[in-house]
């Protein structure tokens, strides 16, 4: 007997997500079934070569259901969670409500997977980061070695980070621009369109933005709260595939070519770093792809042991979708559930 799952948000981007990364793996479900809001009621979304008619989370009782995978925004999350997580059901959430509860795990599999046994003291697990989960995938085999000091982040960000409004947006002004349309602007603060803006979430009273808050937190509680992080997010005309620059200073030595061969045996990393045109990863070649890229691999000789490196992965999928099923399977793998049909 498999496990029922929920997957809240199907009709949004890291929804649909899920639903095709739980079909291509073949998670051991035995039924899934499709929540969003009222608005989405008895539409259908793909699962595989099946269809599955969209139910209002508002009235679902998930008492026989194993697992939610929630992707519904913050604010559904901080709602709904608990309740969920009260009827039994293990949720694995995509927003920022719950990662930094001290009482909820924040999960990379590839980084942290030991810490996943938390999870019962609220019944919720916490996905990162779009932006931290690539970061930490490429991060943590180079810690191991040689222990990171400090990281100056860029990232640049493509709109399916915003949800599907921001693709919406993205596509809309484009075609205004060649069509001589008025451009309007209503999920970014400044036209998106052959532009990059400097600015994801709101505003802190450091001047940082809370996107780049998150990079530092969310580091910190994955891998060491030792390491100094300091982040600029920008968001880029880029439908999927979020991009960094990441300047890295190391305790001890690390050369490029110790780099490159760490990261090449990495789980989750894929090296690609040939000195030539094209001989490097861009986010339009990750989007649909599960992996890790890591490009540009060079030694930085302004600080002692210093290194640069350049990080494409698919947003919606090891920065959200992918990430909560691998989640999901290491709570199998574990035996940390049991599918409540098999139980009864
Ligand atoms: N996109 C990324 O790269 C990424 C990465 C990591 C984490 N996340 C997080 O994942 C979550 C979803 O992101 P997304 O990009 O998929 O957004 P999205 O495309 O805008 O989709 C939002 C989903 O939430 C549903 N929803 C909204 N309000 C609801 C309500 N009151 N009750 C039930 N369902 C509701 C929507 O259903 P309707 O269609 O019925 O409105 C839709 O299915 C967010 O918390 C986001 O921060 C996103």
């Amino acid at each position: 007997m498999g496990y029922k799952i929920a997957v809240a948000g199907a009709t949004g981007n890291v929804g649909r997500e899920m639903l095709n990364i739980l079909s291509e793996r073949g998670f051991p479900a035995d039924e899934v079934v499709a929540l969003a809001s009222s608005r989405s009621l008895n539409t259908e979304v793909s699962f595989g070569d099946k269809t599955l008619k969209v139910k209002n989370l508002e009235n679902y009782d998930f008492s026989d259901t194993d697992i939610c995978l929630m992707s519904a925004g913050g604010a559904v999350s901080l709602k709904w969670s608990p309740k969920i997580g009260a009827q039994g059901c293990v949720v694995i959430d995509n927003s920022s409500a719950w990662r930094y509860d001290a009482d909820v795990p924040l999960i990379v599999p590839e980084v942290n997977p030991d810490a996943i046994t938390g999870f019962s003291k609220r019944n919720i697990i916490a996905n990162p980061n779009c932006s931290t989960a690539q970061l930490v995938v490429a991060l943590k085999p180079l810690h191991d070695v040689a222990r990171i000091k400090r990281i100056v982040v860029s990232t640049y960000q493509s709109v399916s980070g915003a949800g599907k409004d921001g693709m919406d947006e993205l596509f809309n002004q484009t075609r205004a621009v060649f069509v001589a349309d008025p451009i309007e602007s209503k999920k970014f603060t400044k036209r998106i369109a052959f532009n990059v803006i400097p600015h994801i979430d709101v505003f802190m009273e450091d001047g940082y933005t809370k996107e780049e808050w998150k990079v530092l937190a969310e580091t910190k509680k994955m891998l060491d709260p030792k390491i100094k992080v300091t982040c600029t997010a920008v968001r880029v005309p880029v439908f999927i595939g979020h991009s960094e620059s990441v300047n890295i200073e190391f305790e001890s030595e690390m050369t490029a070519e110790q780099a490159r061969e760490i990261l090449r045996e990495a789980p989750g990393c894929l090296v690609i770093d040939k000195h030539e045109n094209g001989g490097y990863v861009t986010p339009y070649e990750s989007a649909g792809e599960d992996a890790t890229y890591i490009s540009r691999i060079r030694e930085d000789a302004t600080v002692e042991h210093g290194l640069n490196i350049w990080v494409v992965s698919d947003n919606l999928r090891k920065g959200a979708a992918l990430n909560a099923i691998q989640i999901a399977e290491l709570l199998v793998a574990r035996g940390l559930i049991k599918a409540k049909k098999q139980a009864a």
